[in-house]
């Protein structure tokens, strides 16, 4: 039976008795509103190790002012379910006052990785990931933790700062889950009308083509970038934050594409904003 716990405190001590029988332990973080992509994460965790925490917790500090904080969507009782059912062990659910108690002030930056693609748009969000990724590892203190491709600029920034860092984690990436029409699944799909769904589709359609592209031999990022461009815009209800092209490991933009690249896009569907990628490594 899993058990959901909403205090550092009752995690620590979860954890300690499961450390004392010599058991692994994976770890999954999430902001809630479980759908099958991360399901697969915490499948590969139940798989790899003894024991899995997934947090469910919607951190106001990666949120910039006027984005979706309030109306993120949550179903903790449908979470858990989930989590019960792909055989995690143990919820974290805290509430903000628990994790940001009164009078905190230190924080987990970064100077790199984060000025391009979502860190352009969102400036203050990789601070907010890496604070609370930070103090989350430190809570669960566990062997490996697993994070979705999906968020690629968030799996490369927790790579470098737990590298930066010496956290005695292994960080483990997971591939992108998509709908069966091709859209990667996101807590935040469920903004979208009927409409826009549809629409939607564009991201994917655009990801899928621009990929054919470099496996065809496509090496120049301008090209690339202008092509996916053209593909989003024939979609009226779409509206382009970003088409990049950057190394996966520095974030840094690239001009050719080589060795492993990442190709990443953010596209408003209406007022949502939608993120979609892939990821290629050219010899
Ligand atoms: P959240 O958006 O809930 O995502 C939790 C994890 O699930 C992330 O590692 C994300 O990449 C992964 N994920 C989401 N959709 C996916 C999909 N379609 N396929 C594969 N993996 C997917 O990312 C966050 O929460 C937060 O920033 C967090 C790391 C929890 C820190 O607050």
């Amino acid at each position: 039976m899993i058990k959901v716990v909403h205090t550092i405190k009752e995690v620590r001590q979860e954890v300690e008795n499961w450390r004392k029988e010599g058991k692994s332990v994976g770890f999954v973080p999430t902001m809630g509103y479980l759908h099958e992509g991360h399901q697969s994460l915490i499948a590969n965790s139940v798989k790899d190790n003894d024991k899995t925490v997934v947090s469910v917790f919607v951190n106001p500090m990666q949120f910039g002012v006027g984005e979706d904080l309030e109306s993120y969507p949550r179903d903790l009782e449908k979470d858990t379910k989930l989590c019960e059912e792909t055989g995690a062990d143990l919820i974290f659910n805290p509430e903000p006052e628990e994790m940001y108690a009164k009078g905190f002030c230190s924080f987990v930056d970064m100077n790199g990785l984060t000025k391009e693609l979502c860190g352009k748009s969102r400036p203050i969000h990789f601070r907010g990931v890496c604070t609370v990724v930070s103090k989350l590892f430190n809570i669960v203190r566990p062997d490996k933790a697993y994070f979705g491709q999906k968020d690629a600029q968030q799996l490369a920034v927790i790579k470098r700062m737990v590298a930066d860092l010496n956290i005695a984690v292994e960080v483990i990436g997971c591939p992108i889950i998509r709908e069966e029409d091709g859209l990667a699944k996101s807590s935040r799909n469920t903004y979208l009308s009927a409409e826009e769904r549809k629409a939607a589709l564009i991201l994917s359609k655009s990801i899928f083509a621009g990929k054919k592209m470099v496996e065809e031999g496509m090496r120049d990022s301008k090209e690339l970038i202008k092509a996916m461009t053209d593909i989003i815009n024939t979609e009226k209800l779409a509206k382009i934050d970003y088409v990049d092209v950057v190394d996966f490991e520095t974030i840094e933009k690239c001009d050719k594409i080589q060795g492993e690249t990442l190709v990443a896009i953010a596209v408003y569907i209406g007022k949502t904003r939608l993120i979609d990628n892939f990821i290629v490594d050219v010899k």
